[in-house]
């Protein structure tokens, strides 16, 4: 099966991500608080598919050694999770455990500091307190797992929290206001920003670097006006994150058109870029009505849909393959957006944070060829890219196990371990052993 074309170096990272919130359950364990997808979930069943919530999730704060064990069995030589803030002082004790645990079976701990669980006392991120509370738990998670964690990601994707926050109204805190989005946003870019400084002067020994959601945009019209719509889409989508992530300011273009005159204070550099990539945008300029929907069902007819009234749309592809939840299946993309980060930041080192496909399948199910088709043909796209210079570290697909898909609750899976919903049972599918082997190959993985 695994394709003679993939060419990886030997050192290369392997592994699966994971985040708090969607696996861990035991949401009011050990002192944990609140944080606004508990309240989310409790306040608005009726908006996430199944009446979901992130209890038990997967069970993995009780179940981590066997999640280890099964890291270990599968060989990964790499892990991303996330740090649960709203666990606070008495999680770090969990988080010290999992990655001595982790380090005991040769796997690189790479910890995000924050996956979207913001404890609920502090409100939003358009909160100005938010960004220098978050750099105090950083600190806290720096002294403590400082010595060990290889990776550390500060957000896990500020574009995402604000376009599903503050944009569509689809997350917490369910807004739907330009002004206030691009507000919240550079609240996040502090707290990225301030983060890296705490992270510096404790001393940690692993590489800083952050999760960005990246799209290549594609314009899906000929006029003057379609084009325009696609640059607004790159400008604000990729772009904006990208420039104050990489260069501590927001593209000066861009922020005049908005009249943003916000500053970075103490821009830090990182050391390297995390990519999450699903899927391509197609963009073209629109009159409709502003309009946003997720597919969150999983039935093929329900369409997504995004529309900025006299602006633009997200459109379907026209050679698109889809999922059952109408996500783009498109590898070239990836291809395109490392080449594209290569030539904007030559020599900036990128690992694939994310990347997977959800899937309906049936807890006992084992066999997923499609999982496998896709995972890869992004892989084939990231040794393409390799081979023409991008400097890619890693590849962390999403995610080790089913797990909670937010809006999509518990039918929507992606992992390489079938979670049993009732027993929880932990099961590989076939993509887990296939997977094993694509690496077994490549000289960088145990073997
Ligand atoms: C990414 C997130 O946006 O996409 C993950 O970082 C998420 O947390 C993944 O689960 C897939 O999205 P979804 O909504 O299908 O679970």
């Amino acid at each position: 099966m695994t394709s003679p074309s993939l060419s990886f170096p030997p050192d290369f990272f392997w592994g699966c991500a994971t985040a708090a919130l969607q696996i861990e359950g035991s949401t009011e364990a050990d002192g944990r608080e609140p944080s606004i997808w508990d309240d989310f979930c409790r306040n608005h069943p009726e908006r996430i598919h199944g009446r979901a919530t992130p209890e038990p999730a997967c069970d993995h704060y009780r179940r981590w050694q066997e999640d280890l064990d099964w890291i270990g069995k599968l060989g990964h030589n790499a892990y991303r999770f996330s740090l649960s803030w709203p666990r606070g002082v008495r999680g770090l004790d969990f988080y010290d455990r999992l990655v001595d645990g982790l380090c005991a079976r040769g796997v690189a701990p790479m910890a995000t500091l924050y996956h979207w669980d913001l404890p609920s006392r502090l409100g939003s991120w358009e909160n100005p307190a938010v960004p220098e509370a978050f750099a105090e738990y950083v600190e806290l998670a720096a002294r403590r797992l400082g010595d060990r964690v290889t990776h550390w990601m500060t957000l896990n994707e500020p574009a995402w929290s604000i376009m599903n926050g503050f944009v569509t109204g689809l997350h917490p805190p369910c807004v739907q206001n330009l002004d206030r989005a691009f507000q919240a946003g550079h609240q996040l870019m502090r707290a990225h920003h301030l983060a890296l400084a705490r992270l510096r002067s404790a001393g940690v020994r692993g590489k800083l670097g952050i999760a960005l959601n990246l799209s290549p945009v594609r314009c899906a019209g000929t006029s003057a006006k379609d084009r325009r719509a696609a640059r607004w889409a790159d400008d604000y989508l990729n772009r904006w994150f990208l420039e104050a992530v990489v260069h501590g300011r927001y593209p000066q273009a861009a922020a005049r058109r908005l009249r943003f005159e916000q500053v970075l204070d103490n821009p830090q550099p990182v050391d390297f870029l995390g990519v999450n990539y699903y899927y391509p945008k197609w963009v073209a300029h629109s009159q409709r009505p502003t309009q946003f929907h997720l597919n969150t069902s999983g039935q093929s007819q329900e369409k997504c849909q995004f529309s900025l009234q006299g602006r633009l749309q997200f459109v379907d592809s026209p050679r698109a393959e889809k999922t059952e939840w109408d996500w783009e299946i498109d590898p070239q993309g990836l291809e395109d957006l490392l080449l594209d980060l290569n030539r904007s930041y030559p020599g900036l080192p990128l690992m694939v944070t994310e990347n997977g496909i959800g899937l309906r399948e049936d807890p006992s199910c084992q066999d997923d060829p499609q999982r496998i088709a896709f995972v890869e043909a992004h892989l084939q796209a990231i040794s393409r890219a390799l081979a023409q210079g991008a400097p890619v570290k890693g590849y962390l697909m999403w995610a080790l196990m089913d797990n909670f898909s937010w809006l999509n609750g518990y039918q929507k899976r992606y992992g390489l371990l079938a979670i049993h919903p009732e027993t929880l049972e932990r099961r590989p599918k076939a993509s887990a052993e296939w997977y094993r082997r694509v690496f077994q190959t490549s000289a960088g993985s145990k073997s």
